[in-house]
């Protein structure tokens, strides 16, 4: 399923030079490990969120490695992430427990209630290994279990829709 939420990715800020120098640090940093490239891509995300596109051409200087190379795998892979995060994310289970327990109208609900917003942003996952106390989803980050429409209204108040 597309994420749904924020619609259409605001064009990141332009990178600045502090940031440029703390990817270029990561870089320098993770060169000498087998396979640098996906671990210095990783720490670039745990640090700043997202790939900026101003990193890349600091990632492939550092690699030696052209910038389509960078590119490339960045388009492969979806975790990295190429526009800020949104304030919030809620994550429901849409795998079969879940499902059986009601996950359909919690997806249904965060989707009317979230759609559009660009603070929130709503996801899929399938099992995490909460089936019993289905339907289960992570708010943040933090799992929650028996998250129904209401539940999730309640979990998630004062959240920007
Ligand atoms: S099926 Fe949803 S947590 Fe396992």
């Amino acid at each position: 399923m597309p994420q749904r939420g924020p619609g259409p990715a605001p064009a990141p800020a332009p990178a600045d030079a502090e940031r440029a120098a703390s990817v270029r640090a990561i870089t320098e940093q993770l060169a000498g490990v087998r396979g640098p490239l996906l671990p210095v891509l990783h720490e670039v995300v745990a640090t700043h969120g997202y790939v900026h596109d101003d990193d890349v051409p600091v990632v492939a200087d550092v690699l030696n490695l052209s910038r389509a190379d960078v590119l490339g795998v960045l388009s492969f892979y979806h975790d990295f992430r190429r526009t800020p995060p949104a304030a919030h994310r809620v994550s429901l289970c849409r795998a079969e427990a879940c499902q059986a327990r009601g996950a359909e109208a919690t997806v249904a609900a965060a989707s009317d209630r979230f759609g559009g917003s660009t603070a929130v942003e709503v996801g899929e996952v399938f099992c995490l290994g909460n089936c019993a106390l289905g339907p289960s989803g992570t708010l943040d980050g933090a799992l929650h279990g028996r998250l129904t429409p209401e539940r999730l209204d309640a979990l998630t108040e004062g959240w920007e829709a």
